[in-house]
């Protein structure tokens, strides 16, 4: 794969695929991390006098031409402000009037074109559509890591018009999974929460070939107790998957790595801020509580795992973190996480992302995955078509 500083840039259009999928709330993007770090890349590009045309996408839009609710308008208005500059957003995907935006375009100056996936062909990966916007530049730069598990035409088939390069993002991105995969520093501790373990079995199974010990937290943890034979109450779990749950815990004993459970969970009668709350251990969570964050107990015990190892992976809140009473697990384990100095600390994923921010660490560990499907299925081994594309280029 050839990396952005060896294309020849000056004066050159440059089509720069970006993820710009970021929150946003009342006509403002309220989590800029995304867009903070392509920064390096787009400053190199207009340091270097390229004449830079964005493409992203935002949200789901269903791909018959421009939705109010998935502009990118408050994405270049963040941007600009970010670059000091000013970013430009063309009123179409494509069109005359775009054609005549990227001819106006001065070197070093910043063009975006609206979103993507107002046009169905780009989800559709369609050669057309690939050639058309291949047609408004001279060199490709891909620096959107967290949608090259899309084979998408701005993604994919682009690849097949233009000189093709990766952006400083993607490129550090595979490189630090890549290592932590194949060469990490040991202990390797690998921390998996969130609701859901049917979206994250494929990784549970991967990583227990990778890792010294797994710590499970969140509501998925609710699963995989459930395979132990622990009642869990009303607890959330994936009654569908606790087969599969067992299978990846049989898995761990024969390979001889841990898998780390709650002992005592924070449970309560309702998700609310104002319910009576109770910890109690895993044997004993009452008929109709639902486990909301794990325990005092099993906090300190995965507290002190972190603090052992050397090369660190989280992905998933522990609890309810986005309210008080709940907090307290995501909150000590990202402390653990950040206090950690000595290991290689990797966040992955919205939720824990937000709560670093949450509780002030984002500049405490080394390094914050801009990636959420596209990361994990890194980890779960998969090929992924937009790295694959320019690897072939
Ligand atoms: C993401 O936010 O994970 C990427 O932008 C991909 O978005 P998608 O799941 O809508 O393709």
């Amino acid at each position: 794969m050839r990396l952005v500083n060896e294309a020849e840039l000056e004066g050159k259009r440059v089509l720069l695929r970006v993820d710009f999928n970021v929150p946003v709330k009342d006509g403002k993007v309220t989590d800029d991390t995304r867009i903070r770090s392509v920064l390096p890349t787009l400053r190199f590009l207009i340091d270097n006098r390229a004449r830079v045309i964005i493409i992203a996408h935002q949200g789901r839009p269903k791909g018959q031409g421009y939705e109010r609710a998935h502009t990118l308008e408050p994405v270049a208005a963040c941007l600009g402000g970010l670059l000091n500059k000013e970013v430009r957003l063309t009123h179409d995907v494509l069109g005359l009037q775009t054609t005549q935006d990227v001819n106006d375009l001065p070197p070093g100056g910043v063009l975006m074109l609206e979103n993507l996936r107002f046009d169905v062909r780009e989800k559709e990966n369609r050669p057309d559509f690939a050639r058309a916007l291949a047609n408004l530049a001279d060199v490709y730069v891909d620096d959107a890591f967290a949608a090259v598990h899309r084979a998408h035409a701005s993604i994919v088939g682009i690849t097949e018009f233009l000189p093709s390069y990766s952006g400083f993002l993607l490129y550090r991105e595979i490189e630090t999974f890549n290592r932590m995969l194949e060469r990490p520093e040991r202990p390797f501790v690998a921390i998996l929460g969130g609701s859901k373990v049917s979206d994250k079995i494929k990784v549970l199974d991967a990583l227990l070939e990778k890792v010294d010990a797994l710590i499970i937290g969140g509501a998925m943890c609710f699963t995989l107790l459930a395979a132990q034979g622990y009642a869990v109450g009303a607890s959330f779990k994936e009654d569908d998957w606790v087969a599969p749950a067992a299978k990846i815990l049989e898995k761990s004993e024969q390979l001889g790595v841990q898998i780390l459970l709650p002992s005592d969970i924070v449970v309560a009668s309702s998700m609310s801020e104002t319910a009576d709350t109770l910890i109690c251990p895993v044997s004993a969570i009452p008929e109709g509580m639902i486990g909301l964050d794990i325990g005092p107990a099993t906090v300190e015990f995965y507290a002190q795992k972190i603090a052992e190892a050397r090369t660190v992976f989280w992905n998933g809140p522990m609890g309810v973190f986005e309210m008080d009473a709940f907090a307290n697990g995501t909150r000590k384990i990202a402390t653990a996480v950040a206090m950690n100095q000595k290991a290689v600390t990797i966040v992955g994923g919205g939720d824990s992302i937000a709560a670093l921010n949450k509780f002030g660490y984002n500049d405490l560990v080394s390094f914050i995955s801009t990636g959420g499907g596209a990361a994990l299925e890194l980890l779960e081994g998969a090929t992924l078509p937009g790295i694959a594309a320019l690897e072939a280029d």
